[in-house]
Formats: structure tokens, sequence, C-alpha cells
């Protein structure tokens, strides 16, 4: 009686299962990406271009939650090569990260295969090369993850989408850029901004009375940017994968390296209006527009830019704090995006990071709490998987800035423990903006504020619903604080977006490590890893 009552039920559950594993089996996308020098027109002039398939800017990936993406890279260029996936959460594997310190640059006249899934993120995200000052000539792309269909989001669906990629463009080619960098100088002001790898050119169009979804990233090196579009509002709906509190703007600042998405109904009347990009916060006052078109619009773009000022801090950072998380809304799961209450959380460890510039041997340097990033020939990441001696010391970093002006060179390394809870202040005291970028995790942005942190500014942290994002702005003579959860094991690049920073030395690595040795947390070296350096002679297997 029991039996005959209890079996099909767990058929029941049985059948249910298999279906599951059936959804769990999750799709892959295959890329096979050829990287070549070509020549392109962006400000009308023939430049030497980083192209992907011939194409400039790169192609737009277009993936669902939980995709596995697989991107075979053929390096045609005449050097070494990576490329790196901006804010793409990476789960357990940082051997895909494709930056310097986790991965061997790929040879000129070879191929090497990405494998990574999109897990737990659903956004606008980008893709770059990561290393020399490639990003600079291009080879950059979209990256956008949808929802899947199980998963409800927090705005009725839009009727189409685009994805603007916005940067500063300079005229010198990339190998003049870097040759600057390499000499010690900094580089020239950049010379336009472009939209999609134009100038005053691109055109958007819908239809009257619909509802787009904008997609938007600044894609440039060295300059924080102001969206708008003439007579339209932004509707903000997520950043870099976090459903925001949906607020309602007439411009937004977007800082290297961030992502933003909004919804734009057209509900003017038929005609073009400016999308219109300028720089902010920088010396040279750029701005660039395209067009959005209702269909059937015979009335070309006039009327003056709408421009907002290009140096009101104050502005900016009262902007950005009103940028914060729905609370009540989804995001790649069906558990509410403020479950985790991250300010009930006690913070385990807190690092004060200052960046600072300096001239070291005659040459401009950057740095972080005194010490100015070199890369070892061996990936980090291989080295300590390897166990190779010699390459970097956790001691190099301090938690906190160092009480001398002293700059050294060094290899930055931050141990963590994985799942520790980290306070991270960025403390700028330079008078410049800057940009940071985490990888493998996204943070909290819990504080922005002016001059030098102190502890008993926590009080003013945002504890309930400050956005999670990777990239954060910290305003000049000012600090930014996140709160982090490193549930993520590997090696990460903790770096400033500012291209020329970076390359001279504004950057570290993050070491989340675990004693445990389990699938569960790092998968194993990936079996088409490529060896350079001390771990150039490694056994393969
Ligand atoms: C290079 O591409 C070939 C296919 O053309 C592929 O079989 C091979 O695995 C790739 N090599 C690496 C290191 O990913
Ligand atoms: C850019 O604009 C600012 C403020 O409007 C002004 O102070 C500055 O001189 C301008 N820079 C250049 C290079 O024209
Ligand atoms: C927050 O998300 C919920 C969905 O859970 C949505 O109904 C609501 O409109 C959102 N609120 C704001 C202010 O964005």
């Amino acid at each position: 009686m029991k039996k005959a009552i209890l079996t099909p039920i767990f058929l029941g559950v049985l059948a249910c299962w298999s279906a599951l594993s059936v959804i769990a089996e999750d799709p892959t996308l295959f890329f096979t990406w050829e990287i070549t020098y070509g020549t392109i027109y962006p400000l009308g002039v023939p430049q030497e271009g980083i192209l992907i398939n011939g194409q400039f800017p790169g192609p737009t990936i277009e993936a669902i939650t939980n995709y596995n993406i697989v991107v075979n890279v053929f390096n045609k260029l005449d050097d070494k090569f990576l490329i790196t996936w901006s804010g793409v959460k990476q789960r357990r594997t940082s051997w895909q990260d494709g930056v310097l310190g986790t991965n061997c640059p790929i040879p000129p006249n070879t191929n090497w295969t990405y494998k990574f899934q999109l897990k737990d993120q659903i956004g606008t995200y980008t893709y770059f090369p990561s290393t020399k000052i490639h990003k600079a000539a291009g080879g950059f792309g979209g990256l956008n993850i949808a929802q899947r269909s199980v998963i409800s989001i927090p705005y009725p669906a839009p009727d189409a989408e685009f994805t603007l990629l916005i940067g500063d463009w300079y005229k010198p080619n990339h190998k003049v850029l870097r040759r600057l960098l390499d000499l010690g100088k900094t580089l020239p002001l950049p010379d336009a901004l472009l939209i999609n790898g134009q100038k005053d050119i691109d055109v958007f169009t819908g239809e009257a009375g619909k509802t787009y979804k904008f997609r938007v990233s600044n894609v440039g090196i060295a300059t924080s940017i102001n969206f708008q579009i003439q007579d339209h509002s932004l509707k903000l709906i997520e950043v870099e994968g976090a459903h925001t509190l949906q607020e309602t703007y007439k411009s937004l600042d977007i800082h290297i390296g961030q992502s933003m998405t909004f919804l734009v109904t057209l509900d003017k009347s038929v005609g073009d209006y400016y999308i219109v990009a300028s720089s902010r916060f920088a010396e040279a006052n750029l701005t660039t527009t395209a067009t959005l078109r209702y269909s059937g619009s015979n009335r070309k773009v006039s009327g003056q830019l709408p421009i907002d000022p290009t140096m009101d801090l104050d502005w900016s950072m009262k902007q950005a704090r009103t940028i914060r998380l729905n609370l009540t809304a989804n995001a790649a799961r069906p558990n509410p995006q403020g479950s985790f209450h991250y300010g009930t959380i006690p913070v385990l460890r807190t690092l004060q990071l200052a960046n600072s510039k300096s001239i070291l041997n005659g040459k401009l340097r950057y740095a972080v709490n005194g010490i100015s990033h070199i890369n070892p020939s061996t990936p980090l990441k291989l080295a300590d998987y390897f166990n190779i001696p010699g390459i970097f010391d956790l001691n190099t970093i301090k938690d906190v800035p160092s009480s001398s002006s002293l700059v050294k060179f060094g290899t930055s390394v931050i141990g963590l423990t994985l799942h520790d809870f980290a306070e991270i202040i960025f403390q700028n005291n330079e008078n410049t903006i800057q940009s940071w970028h985490m990888d493998g995790s996204s943070f909290y942005v819990v504080g922005f504020g002016n001059g030098i942190w102190t502890p008993d500014v926590r009080k003013t942290y945002n504890l309930v619903d400050g956005i999670t994002r990777y990239t954060v702005q910290v305003y000049p003579k000012s600090w930014t604080a996140i709160l982090v959860s490193l549930d993520n094991k590997g090696m990460w690049n903790l770096r400033s977006a500012i291209w020329e920073n970076r390359y001279l030395g504004q950057e570290l690595y993050m070491r989340v490590w675990s004693n445990e040795q389990s699938l569960y947390t790092e998968t194993n070296v990936p079996s088409n890893a490529l060896f350079c350096g001390k771990a150039k002679h490694l056994p393969k297997f």
C-alpha cells in the first residue's frame, strides 16, 4: 500500500530530474577569431587598427546566462596578444582571464582557445586586448548576456536593443603610443571620442512609441564620458550585471571600463535626435555624436548639442550615489539581489590602496602603496600552481599605503583567503580621476567621498543598497570604498582601467586562496595552457 503510493511520486521526481538535467546541459557558443592589423578610417584618415575577423570594433557576443563560450583566437599580429573578458565572473577559473598574471600571451602566428561559462550574471559587458596598448587600436567588442527564459527581469521587455561602444581615440599608431610610455613619457591627449568606431556618423533607428534598450560601455583608455540623448530621458536598469533602482536621468557619467544599460522610450515627435558622448574630467574637451532616428523622420538633427559641464565633481559624485541596487529584483537566479545583506557581514580584512604618480629612474611610473607593478615573464598563476619560487612574494605590497613617498618596482600580489569578506578603500591623492577594475568578483560600492578616507567615514557607507559592479571610479583628491565577498579562488587582476597608469605599474593581483584542493573551488590548469617564462619547460600533461 505504502509502496503503491510512493512509487509514482518517486517516478515523478525522477522524470523531473531528467528533464532538468537536459536543461542543465548548457549550450555552447563557438567562435573562431582571426586577429589582424587592417586599415581603418575612424577619423577619415587611414590608420592601422586591430581587427577581429576583419571587423572594428570586434563582433558582439550575444549570449545567455549559463552558456559556455569557446573562442579560438588566431593571433596574426607581429606581437604577442591576449584578450580579457571584462566583468565576466569566470567562476573557479582565473586560467581564462587573459591577463599577464594568469596567461602566457599568445605568440604571433599561433592560436589559443579560451573556454569559460557565463554564470550568475545578466548584463552588458565588453572584451578587449589586455596587453601592450593594443586596446588603443581596437580588438574590443561587446559581450551581452541575457537572462534565461525561466528568469524574470524587472522591466518590460524592450522592443529591440542597441550596443554602443564609446571610447577615446588617438591618431598616432598604438606602437607610437607604446613607445612613448616605454620611454617614460605620458600619452598625448586623445584626438576624439568614437561611437562604435565612428565619429558623428552612426544612426540608431526606432519606431515612435516604442522602448529600446541601450547598452553603453566606455571602451576608451583615458577618458571618462558623459552620455545623453537630446530631449530623451535615460531609465537606468542595469550596471555591470546588477539590476539598479530604475531612476531616470538626463545624462550619465560612464568611466573607463564601465558599462550601463538604459531604457529609452521614443516619446517625442518623429525626427532625428542627437546621441551625445562628451568627455568628463579631461583636459581635452571631446564630443562625438550619433543619431537617434524615428522611422519616417525627415527632420535632421538640430539645435544646440546638450553637453553638461565637463569638470563638475560634486554633480558626478552625487549622481554616482544614486546608482543603487534594486533589492527585490532578481539577478541571474530567482532569489532577490538583496538577499545577501552585505551590510551585515563582518569585514575580515581592510585594504587601503593609494595610487601615485612619480618619476623612477628618470621615467614616469604609477604605483599602488608605493609599489610600481612589473609583470614577471612567468604568469603568477602558473608560478603559484607549480610552486615555482622567486616569482612573487606576498609581502611586497602592504595592506596600507606606506608612510614614505618612496616608490619601488615590484610584483604586487596580495594574499587573501577564499570566502573572506573584505573592505577596499581606493585613495586617490592625485588630481586626476581614476577607474579601478577587479577581475573575478563583483563588489559592492558603499561610498564616495572627498579628501582622505578615515575610519569614521564608515558611518556614511551605504550598507543597504550599494550597487554591485566590477569597475569603479575614484574622483580627484577623493576616496571610494567597496566591500567584496572573495568567493572565487584564483589569481585576480585589480587594475587601473586607465591604460597609461596600468601600463606603467598601477595594478596588482589578488591571490584568493584556500589550501583545500578541490574542483569545486578551482579548476585544474587547462590542458591547452601555454607555458612560458620559468614554466616553459614544465612537462605537459
Ligand atoms: C588551435 O586551433 C585548432 C583548430 O584549428 C585547435 O584544434 C587547437 O586546439 C587550437 N589550439 C589551442 C592551443 O587552443
Ligand atoms: C576644456 O573645458 C574646460 C572647462 O570648460 C576649460 O577650462 C578648458 O580650458 C578646456 N580645455 C581645452 C583644451 O580647451
Ligand atoms: C525593483 O524590482 C521589482 C521587481 O522585483 C520591480 O517590480 C520594481 O519596479 C523595481 N523597482 C525599481 C524602483 O526599479
